[in-house]
């Protein structure tokens, strides 16, 4: 079974939800405190082994690049001043010389075709799929790293689930689950935003391995839901030729894609640092809800 050593992050969407914030800054560079977006994905992804990261970019989206090289005259102006614990928090944006790959995809036909764009540079390996607008917060396991061990023990299709109110299943792309053993389902069937009937309330939030084979399927540009290419509907189809399970995560999913899932992520990880945490509580405790 070969490891999982790339992954892909698309971040072609316009983000539409966001604006006029996205009108002129990736969506994925907004900050979760102090930190973008796109960082966190990219920690999670580092901290599962992954040693390759291909990012899926589009125009607008410059500033995605520019924050992951170094930033010369910044970083020598600290230094100049001695202020070694600021260049320090610069340390984790920095990626490893020839570890990241930026391609753009020039329209935005879909997440499918965005994956697409990747083909050559996934070549014949697995590969990871990161949505950095699902931050998955689960410090003790990200839920790449449940996706890397399931996968190591079970190989094929491995995806990572969360179960959502009935009311909200016409949002996601929805798992058939079949036989479960623990936090692990194997996968039957998969719907992409189902509007009636939806076969589980598992839904899939933003983090996939997938077998290169995917590739082939998604070139046959076949549209879905919204006129897109749907990254599930191809996924569909590898049902039956590969294992494919899914892996229930069991941390905290804050949609940053929306505005109110957004906003609370941003109190949610603030209360938990101890340099504001306690700023922000105390500015809580006194609104009246
Ligand atoms: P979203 O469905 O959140 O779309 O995409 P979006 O365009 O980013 O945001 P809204 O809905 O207009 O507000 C999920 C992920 O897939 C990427 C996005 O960047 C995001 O990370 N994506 C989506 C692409 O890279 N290309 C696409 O054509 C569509």
């Amino acid at each position: 079974m070969k490891p999982v050593r790339k992954a892909i992050f698309p971040v072609a969407g316009q983000g539409t939800r966001f604006l006029p914030a996205t009108k002129a800054m990736p969506k994925e560079m907004l900050p979760v405190v102090d930190r973008p977006l796109i960082q966190y994905a990219v920690d999670e992804a580092r901290a599962a082994g992954i040693e390759e990261l291909i990012f899926v970019t589009g125009r607008g989206k410059q500033a995605i690049e520019d924050y992951f090289d170094i930033a010369y005259e910044l970083e020598a102006s600290l230094h100049a001043k001695g202020k070694i614990a600021m260049l320090d928090l610069l340390a984790d944006s920095r990626l490893e010389p020839g570890r990241a790959c930026f391609i753009r995809q020039q329209e935005p036909l879909g997440l499918g075709h965005a994956v697409w764009c990747a083909r050559d540079l996934i070549g014949n390996e697995p590969f990871a799929v990161l949505l950095p607008d699902e931050l998955l917060w689960n410090p003790k396991q990200p839920s790449l790293c449940q996706l890397v061990e399931t996968y190591n023990i079970k190989g094929g299709n491995v995806v990572t689930v969360m179960e959502v109110p009935e009311a909200h299943t016409h949002r996601y792309g929805i798992i058939d689950p079949d036989k479960t053993e623990g936090d692990v389902h194997e996968v039957k069937g998969l719907v992409e935003k189902p509007e009636t009937n939806a076969p589980s309330r598992l839904a899939m939030v933003g983090r996939y391995i997938l077998q290169p084979e995917i590739m082939d399927l998604l070139a046959e540009d076949n549209r879905g839901v919204g006129g897109e290419i749907q990254l599930t509907d191809a996924m569909a189809q590898l049902i039956g030729q590969y294992p494919f399970h899914a892996c229930r995560f069991d941390g905290i999913r804050h949609d940053c894609g929306d505005k109110a899932g957004f906003i609370q992520a941003n109190v949610a990880l603030a209360l938990e640092r101890p340099d504001i945490g306690p700023a922000v509580r105390e500015y809580l405790k006194h609104q009246s809800f």
